[in-house]
């Protein structure tokens, strides 16, 4: 068991993992609706900016479209300024961040600061060529700005370099890193992630 009940303090805070394609988001969102752990994706809020038009959606908008990272000054701006909000609930599920290791250390900072620690991540776990298959399916369906072929190499290279690291800096906290299968439905992933999560979305 690696959530509490909603009603239970502390507030939880998670972060759900995995290569671009993986399916963080789609999970997130059931997560967010059966264990009211409020969805917090980065690369939501920057495409958000991006249509905005900001001026961090100027900045971020051509990195992401590259499939390369944002600096990490920017996202962690973005993140400390949006988690408090966030934490008013049951707790938070971040998608998308940390997403390296300086990412990671300044969270920790973040929630050092108020006596907390990450509880739990839960990382999903999909063969490349299935990953690849997936966002190119979504660029013919959505026409999302870094489903282009070249952009989806350079954002998987961008996972092994410099996200994956993240995964064993928090088992070395002793964390509890739940690796779980992506393959399948979306209720069928989502099944095994109630079942690793430990508790009933009734
Ligand atoms: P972000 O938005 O986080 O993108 P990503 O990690 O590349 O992930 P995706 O959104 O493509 O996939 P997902 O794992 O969420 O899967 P999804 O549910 O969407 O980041 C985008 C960019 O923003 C980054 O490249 C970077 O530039 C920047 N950025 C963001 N955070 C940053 C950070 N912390 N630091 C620096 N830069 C940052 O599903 C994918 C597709 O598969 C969908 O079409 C879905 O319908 C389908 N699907 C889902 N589940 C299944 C299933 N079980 N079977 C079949 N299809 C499925």
């Amino acid at each position: 068991m690696v959530a509490q009940a909603a009603q239970d303090p502390p507030r939880v805070i998670g972060i759900i993992f995995g290569p671009p394609g993986s399916g963080k988001g789609t999970q997130a969102a059931r997560i967010e609706k059966d264990f009211h752990l409020k969805h917090l994706s980065t690369g939501d809020i920057l495409r958000a900016e991006v249509v905005k038009g900001t001026p961090t959606g100027r900045e971020a908008g051509r990195i992401m479209a590259a499939g390369d990272l944002v600096p990490d000054e920017l996202i962690v701006d973005i993140v400390r300024s949006r988690l408090p909000e966030a934490e008013t609930g049951a707790g938070v599920l971040l998608d998308g961040f940390p997403r390296t290791l300086r990412q990671a250390q300044a969270l920790d900072a973040m929630l050092a600061g108020e006596g907390h620690n990450v509880d739990f991540v839960l990382a999903l776990d999909v063969p490349e060529q299935d990953l690849v298959d997936r966002l190119l399916h979504r660029a013919a369906v959505e026409g999302r700005a870094d489903d282009t072929r070249e952009a989806i190499t350079e954002r998987m290279h961008e996972y092994h370099k410099l996200t994956e690291a993240v995964l064993d800096h928090y088992r070395r906290q002793g964390v509890p890193v739940e690796i779980v299968s992506g393959l399948g439905s979306p209720d069928e992933v989502f099944e095994r992630i109630r079942r690793v999560i430990g508790i009933s979305s009734g």
